[in-house]
């Protein structure tokens, strides 16, 4: 048949990651090394720290997942690489390690945005056949909150983006307000602490609530956040009451998912007025492993009538199968790159 190996390498920020794919979307080998650990460590990501972790990793998890795939690399019928955006030094280890592979077994090579592989991961998984372009997409990473149509592989329209800080990166801040132990990430340790809270228990304005269009703003949740803290006697006060520390951080999410379940709407509207036709809402980004987000945003789309689409927690958050089953869908419209020519992209919207 025309079924082809992939291998998928992203280094773009603090996990190193790589897979074996069939061109099917089957994941024939895997393997992830994260640096939660020396992000914490640090209180945050620090680019000459993150680099020399994944120079570290690269390597290994490259081999890894080969072996998982019981493959040679010159077994591969092409390589996927993420190229940008990210952090430049962070990049090119992974770029690096890539473009030796491809010029040493001639594989073809293809550069991958690390956006976009967050987005097309959805039409990977088995339960995906349904998931024809267009469709409208929401992408909430640590570093991008958009809404995006999407018309076809490298064809996207932005409805609306962040004004300041991305969703990941308010639940992180909020994370470390509340002096959470972010060894695990910020995000997942706040969801497990809002579990256990009462998401009304302090009324957070929603964000830009009279403004009825598809961007996002974090920034005041967050200064809401501190705000509170302070009223309610400071960090220290705060930080010895369990029950007073889960009713803010659940809060904080409950404003937060308004937040999105507003601009959601509003986006889906947007497709209603045009008359596009589209009915079916992707979620995609590490943002998307979030339970209470994931369930509340597949109930919007039932009462509009739209179908849901989120790729399984593991899909979510940064990995190797991403980059690779992007490079299957460039492939497959045939589209390759000259891998001696190019730079990775910091900035690459
Ligand atoms: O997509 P991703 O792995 O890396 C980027 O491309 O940014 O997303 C990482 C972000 C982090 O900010 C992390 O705190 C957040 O996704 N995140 C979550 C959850 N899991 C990861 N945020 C909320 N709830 C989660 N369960
Ligand atoms: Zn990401």
């Amino acid at each position: 048949g025309n079924d082809f190996v992939v291998l998928g390498v992203e280094s773009s920020c603090d996990d190193t990651a790589a897979a074996v794919i069939n061109s099917d979307g089957t994941i024939l080998g895997e393997c992830r090394v994260s640096q939660d650990q020396l992000t914490e460590e640090w209180g945050g990501v620090v680019p000459h720290v993150a680099r020399d972790a994944h120079a570290d990793a690269i390597q290994h998890v490259i081999e890894s997942s080969l072996r998982d795939a019981s493959m040679l690399p010159s077994d591969l019928d092409a390589i996927g690489v993420t190229m940008g955006p990210g952090l430049e030094v962070c990049l090119r280890v992974g770029y690096r390690a890539a473009r030796a592979l491809a010029l040493k077994h001639d594989t073809e090579f293809v550069a991958i945005n690390h956006l976009e592989a967050h987005v097309l991961v959805s039409r990977a998984t088995k339960t995906a056949e349904n998931i024809q372009f267009p469709f409208l997409t929401l992408l909430v990473s640590g570093g991008h909150c958009q809404l995006l149509m999407a018309y076809d592989v490298a064809q996207y329209e932005v409805l609306g983006g962040t004004l300041d800080d991305a969703l990941g990166e308010a639940y992180d801040k909020t994370a470390r307000l509340l002096g959470l132990q972010v060894g695990g990430g910020g995000g997942p340790a706040l969801e497990k602490l809002a579990r256990k809270g009462n998401p009304k228990a302090i009324p957070f304005p929603v964000p830009m609530h009279r403004r009825p269009d598809c961007n996002f703003s974090f920034a005041g949740l967050k200064t809401s956040v501190r705000v509170a803290i302070d009223k309610l006697g400071g960090d220290e006060q705060v930080q010895t009451d369990q029950s007073l520390m889960a009713d803010i951080a659940a809060s904080f999410q409950e404003t937060a998912v308004r937040h999105l379940e507003q601009r959601v709407t509003r986006a889906m509207q947007l497709c209603d007025d045009r008359g596009t036709g589209v009915n079916t809402l992707v979620v995609s980004g590490g943002v998307a492993a979030n339970a209470v987000i994931r369930t509340r945003l597949e109930s919007v789309c039932a009462t509009q009538g739209w179908s849901c689409s989120i790729p399984p927690m593991n899909l979510c958050t940064d990995n190797g199968v991403m980059v690779a089953w992007a490079a299957v869908e460039r492939l497959r419209r045939g589209i390759a790159d000259d891998h001696t020519n190019l730079d990775v992209r910091a900035r690459w919207p």
